[in-house]
């Protein structure tokens, strides 16, 4: 098949060209990110591969149709990007990769509950410039602590399971419960109880309307005074804005972010020469007690490998009409 690849860096060229060894399909590497002004880039091809912060609303779906693409395979979990419907009324199958490697996400999120709470962020740097006081550094053990897990699909299965190697408390919500996530000890709680009781908040269920902004004003003000909330699911979990007003008035002592309600067009750029023009990030990225990292949790060689199979897997299968695993599907494709 022909397939367009849109929002490619070197890295990704790399895993793809890997799995398409045979070169069963003639892949188009585009670096730019797919929206209305580029999707025309997609003219004459057979199918779509898209990532995270790819443009995939009615508008695009319709030209993709036009042209005669009839799948678009997204190379990531989350699918907010997507306009389902549209997809499914243009008889374009949409398929995704559900699961990678669940502990790529799961090791970056205790990466960032490890880095906020000892601050190796700061003591790097402070070192780096000959400062060895340990002013600013005091941090807490883990051991002991309450941690509240949001969602106990795969990723938070292993967040779980790292935690309660830590010696930590574990509560859990998730309308699925687990029940690896109770045989460690984890506790299922209404999202109020577990905002409440818990001393860290890790945010790992998928961006649905009934979880947008699921940390806003009134779940913060119901938190730990001091709390710590780190989110490697989606962005819009969190009200940015409610979270600075969380941090200005310290009821929020720690954020990680490995992602950010506007995220599209800055994360994965390099712009350190140019001015940021989001005033939000920019002052995130004033507090101390931010670690802000640029959508980087699945960025491990074990995730992108499996990643660019899963990818490149479902097209050969499409391709062959040869049904698809059930877990990538979010649209079927319907043979005419
Ligand atoms: P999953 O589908 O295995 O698990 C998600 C869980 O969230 C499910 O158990 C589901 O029942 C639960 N859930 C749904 N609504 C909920 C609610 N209102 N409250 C609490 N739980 C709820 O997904 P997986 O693989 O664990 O990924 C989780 C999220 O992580 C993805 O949706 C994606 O947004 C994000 N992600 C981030 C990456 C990164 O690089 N930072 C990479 C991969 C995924």
């Amino acid at each position: 098949m022909k397939i367009a690849v849109f929002s490619t860096k070197a890295h990704d060229v790399r895993y793809l060209d890997d799995a398409n060894a045979g070169n069963t399909h003639s892949l188009t590497y585009i670096e730019a990110r797919l929206s209305h002004t580029t999707m025309g880039l997609a003219d004459n091809q057979d199918a779509v591969i898209a990532f995270v912060h790819d443009v995939v609303d009615a508008v695009v779906l319709e030209r993709l149709a036009a042209f005669g693409v009839r799948i678009v395979a997204l190379r990531c979990a989350g699918y907010n990007n997507v306009d389902l419907e549209a997809a499914k009324r243009l008889s374009i199958a949409v398929v995704r990769v559900p699961a990678y490697s669940p502990y790529s996400v799961a090791e970056h999120t205790v990466g960032l509950i490890l880095s906020l709470n000892r601050k190796i962020h700061r003591a790097y740097a402070h070192v780096r410039e000959g400062n060895f006081a340990l002013d600013g550094l005091l941090g807490f053990d883990l051991h002991g602590k309450t941690v509240g897990i949001v969602g106990t699909g795969a990723i938070g299965q292993v967040v779980v399971r790292i935690m309660a190697g830590f010696g930590c408390r574990i509560l859990l919500t998730d309308p699925l419960p687990s029940a690896e996530c109770v045989s460690l000890g984890g506790i299922y709680v209404p999202f109020e109880t577990l905002a409440a009781q818990s001393d860290i908040i890790s945010l790992h269920c998928p961006l649905i309307p009934g979880t947008r902004h699921i940390v806003d004003k009134k779940a913060i003000a119901n938190m730990r005074v001091g709390v710590m909330i780190v989110n490697t699911g989606r962005g819009a979990l969190i009200d940015t804005t409610a979270a600075i007003e969380g941090l200005k008035s310290r009821q929020i002592g720690y954020l990680g972010l490995d992602v950010y309600e506007e995220e599209g067009g800055v994360f994965y750029e390099d712009l350190s020469d140019q001015i940021l023009r989001d005033d939000v990030l920019a002052r995130l990225l004033t507090f101390p007690n931010v670690l802000i990292t640029s959508h980087q949790g699945f960025f491990t060689h074990e995730a992108m490998s499996a990643i660019a199979k899963t990818t490149l897997l479902s097209l050969t299968q499409f391709d062959a009409g040869t049904p698809f695993d059930q877990s990538v599907v979010l649209v079927p494709f319907t043979r005419t």
